[in-house]
């Protein structure tokens, strides 16, 4: 079977993996990903947001079945190149995927379908509005309507002082976009639902706490992110209603989108927090996380090819997962994300990672005479599974030594005391 899979991050890279246990590898990417091509029966370097392009190489070679990975190419509507070219594609059209690039139209799905868990929001077009809904909501959240790779959110307390810096950037973004997605802040423990779709069934994946922030103790800016834990069940912050919640939620979009005449094929990933007012939803992905794959699909039992089968054939069935914890670590360039210092050497000692039993996953990174180099975005992902949360974490430290080059990363991920606090926090806001 040729299966085709479009995108070359870190998560692409787990993703190759998981397809070429079973199946012959065919990868479109933008940038040659070392990890993906030694896993390639073939690849193709194009632009990967052409949806003509990707459609003629797909045709050309045959494919069986197709997934598209990243956002932007998703938006781009390449599954609906795919799809025209009568290749069987087990992710989401331009349509479906709407729910990701469009963060005004999530919202209004939500409001128009009643679908519970949606913070107080109001999309604006002008600075008059916008003065009106920020001194109205008090603590706010601006969200560009389009895609940003996790960097264009910024919050009150966290980026703005006050109401100036606040309206400084709405005004930045109305120049841009015409519009803003003005939203009530909303405080509480993050997590990451990601699950299969479809078009009308879901089967959920072990819930996964990404780390936004750049620096240790969550400083800094937003990046795309910087590691994730999962302990294969419940997080350690979380209640079985919270879990409940986040599929109810899920289960609803998709209804909803249905019932637009839309269908959601492929992976949803539904980004939510606890909060002292129950479970409320940050934003829809139409697509894996970004390392939040790595987790899941380090633990994944299910052939994933099998699972993409019965996404096209619409009789998905559960997907069955090891129940364990895992801790995923993002090496990143020096002065990321805002100052990266691209083009260094990085190299990874193969053997001790070996013996570690930790792995590790390209992200963005070059290759050029056989050495690789970084870009100005997250060059390698690591990943320590074991039987505690403990363990894996030490895991991936040790496997993050096994990286060398001038790269740095979150030592906190995953750790008892960060952990900790997570836990305590929630139950200070459920007190
Ligand atoms: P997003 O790009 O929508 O995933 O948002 C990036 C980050 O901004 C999230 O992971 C949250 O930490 C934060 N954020 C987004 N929306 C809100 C909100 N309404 N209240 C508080 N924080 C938010
Ligand atoms: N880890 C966040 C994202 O993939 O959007």
């Amino acid at each position: 079977m040729k299966v085709l899979l479009v995108g070359n991050g870190a998560r692409e890279h787990i993703i190759a993996e998981q397809i070429a246990r079973s199946a012959e590898l065919y990868a479109i990417m933008s940038k040659k990903n070392p990890g993906i091509a030694e896993l390639a029966q073939k690849f193709y370097l194009t632009n990967i947001t052409n949806p003509e392009a990707v459609g003629l190489w797909a045709i050309k070679e045959d494919i069986d079945i197709a997934f598209v990975s990243p956002d932007v190419v998703l938006a781009a509507g390449v599954s609906d190149a795919l799809e025209n070219a009568d290749i069987p594609i087990a992710s989401p059209i331009k349509a479906a995927a709407r729910i990701e690039w469009d963060k005004s139209y999530a919202r209004s799905l939500m409001k128009k379908y009643a679908i519970k868990g949606s913070p107080n929001f109001e999309i604006v077009k002008t600075r008059k509005d916008a003065l009106r809904v920020i001194k109205d909501l008090g603590q706010v959240a601006i969200k560009p309507i389009g895609l940003t790779g996790g960097k264009g959110v910024m919050v009150s307390g966290d980026h703005f002082g006050d109401i100036k810096d606040t309206m400084d950037y709405v005004c930045e973004l109305l120049k841009k976009d015409k519009q803003v997605l003005i939203e009530e802040k909303i405080i509480g423990e993050e997590f990451s639902l990601q699950l299969f779709s479809d078009g009308k069934r879901i089967s959920l994946m072990p819930p996964v706490q990404d780390h936004k922030r750049a620096y240790e103790f969550d400083l800094g800016p937003n990046t795309g992110g910087m590691g994730s834990y999962s302990t294969g069940k419940l997080l350690p912050f979380m209640c079985n209603d919270d879990l409940e919640k986040g599929r109810q939620i899920s289960q609803a979009v998709i209804d909803a989108l249905r019932k637009e005449d839309v269908e959601f094929k492929g992976v949803l990933y539904t980004q939510l927090m606890c909060t002292q007012d129950g479970v409320k939803l940050i934003e829809f992905n139409a697509r894996f996380g970004d390392p939040e794959a790595i987790n899941v699909l380090s633990l994944i039992k299910t052939q994933f090819v099998d699972i993409l089968q019965s996404i096209v054939d619409e009789n998905l069935s559960q997907v069955s997962f090891s129940e364990k914890p895992s801790v995923v670590k993002y090496l990143v360039p020096v002065g990321y994300p805002n100052k990266s210092i691209p083009d260094s050497e990085i190299s990874i000692d193969k053997k001790k990672m070996w013996d570690s039993g930790a792995k590790y996953y390209y992200a963005s990174v070059y290759e050029n005479n056989g050495k690789i180099y970084t870009t100005n975005s997250r060059a390698v992902a690591v990943v320590g599974v074991n039987n505690s949360l403990e363990n894996a974490e030490e895991k991936a430290e040790e496997a993050a030594r096994c990286v060398h080059g001038p790269l740095w990363h979150r030592k906190d991920i995953g750790t008892y005391s960060l952990v900790q606090k997570r836990i305590e926090n929630m139950g200070r806001l459920r007190a």
